[in-house]
């Protein structure tokens, strides 16, 4: 199973899913045989263990739809299997802007609302006009609105599964781009735009942050990784006073709760490259967990356990996964 985390993984079967037909037949097929089935999009947001039963669809469901709705306001649809950054490539280069904070996120267009994701200011969800999805009860497509999608800090009601029914599947990603303001406040964006004297323009931050992104963040082409391996944890305003007694850590409200760095906690439990056999806290961004090659998807969990109890412990912040966990071992 390809993985860019770079895991070895076996899947009972693989199917590769170009269009919402061959989706729906092998649902059908799938159903008829009572087989689990698990759809797959660009495998960045991912640890494996090392089998996976039933069937998996690779989803790879392509197409960019860019329908111009007033000088500067345009409709963008993406199909599920195109690769996001290609697809915030191609909108910047019809000149229009949206997606330039959310630049080089690894994984697929249909990756994105499930974990909403978000990067030097921005979230998929302040762009997002709707989802298409396949229902797997009437069998047909469905248009769900940003409401439907109940999105949270890399959080949908995708990621939360619809209790009994089957979850959803993404085929196609909406967006409404152009016509909002630039965001250039998040530190790391505007201490580079200074330091390089460059003016803030959509593409100079998708310039910026590509530069940013590359220097603290590992290329999951060449070293496995999913980006942040924990979110950034949210607590009580009682909880981080007490933090703060412990450690110098900057806090960000969210409603009546504040978000701290799961970074700086790592970092300060003194985890920061740290390596058990093949698998490392990274150097440069102790939230991303690396494979340097021949580590298993219960070896990276492994050292992440190890890292959420010794957190829990100096610190009593319980930090949770960011990637979805699948298969067994
Ligand atoms: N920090 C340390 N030590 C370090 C590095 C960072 O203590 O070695 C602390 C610093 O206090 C720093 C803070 O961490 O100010 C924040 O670091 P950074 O700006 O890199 O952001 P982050 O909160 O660690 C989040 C996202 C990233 C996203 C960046 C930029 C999550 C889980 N992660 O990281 O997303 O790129 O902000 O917006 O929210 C991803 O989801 O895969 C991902 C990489």
């Amino acid at each position: 199973m390809p993985n860019t985390l770079g895991v070895p993984c076996v899947a009972d079967a693989v199917r590769v899913v170009a269009d919402a037909e061959t989706l729906a037949d092998n649902l059908r097929e799938a159903e008829a045989s009572a087989r689990p089935v698990t759809v797959v999009g660009g495998g960045s947001n991912l640890v494996l263990r090392s089998r996976l039963p039933g069937v998996v669809l690779l989803l790879r469901i392509r197409g960019l739809r860019v329908e111009r709705l007033a000088a500067n306001r345009w409709r963008v649809t993406a199909g599920a299997g195109e690769d996001w950054h290609e697809v915030v490539c191609a909108t910047l280069g019809l000149g229009i802007g949206g997606l330039e904070n959310l630049a080089l996120i690894p994984g697929s267009v249909g990756a994105a609302p499930v974990q909403n994701i978000g990067a030097y200011g921005r979230e998929l969800k302040d762009v997002l006009e709707s989802v298409t999805v396949f229902d797997r009860r009437s069998g047909g497509l469905r248009e769900l609105t940003v409401e439907d999608c109940g999105f949270g800090y890399r959080d949908s009601a995708f990621r939360r599964g619809g209790g009994a029914s089957p979850a959803p599947i993404i085929v196609a990603v909406t967006m409404i781009l152009g016509h909002r303001g630039l965001v250039a406040d998040y530190p790391d964006v505007t201490h580079e735009m200074r330091r390089s004297g460059i003016r803030p323009s959509h593409w100079a931050i998708a310039d910026v942050v590509t530069r940013v992104r590359r220097r603290k963040l590992p290329d999951p082409r060449r070293v496995g990784n999913v980006g942040s391996f924990f979110k950034n944890p949210v607590v009580t305003p009682g909880a981080f006073d007490r933090l703060r007694g412990k450690l110098s850590i900057d806090g960000y409200a969210v409603g009546d709760r504040i978000k701290v760095s799961a970074a700086r906690l790592i970092d300060a439990a003194g985890w920061k490259g740290v390596a058990h056999g093949a698998v490392q806290v990274w150097p440069r961004q102790p939230l991303v967990l690396v494979n340097h090659g021949g580590a298993t998807g219960a070896d990276v969990l492994a050292l992440a356990r190890r890292i959420r109890d010794d957190v829990f412990s100096k610190y009593h912040v319980a930090l949770e996964l960011e990637p979805t966990v699948l298969g067994k071992d």
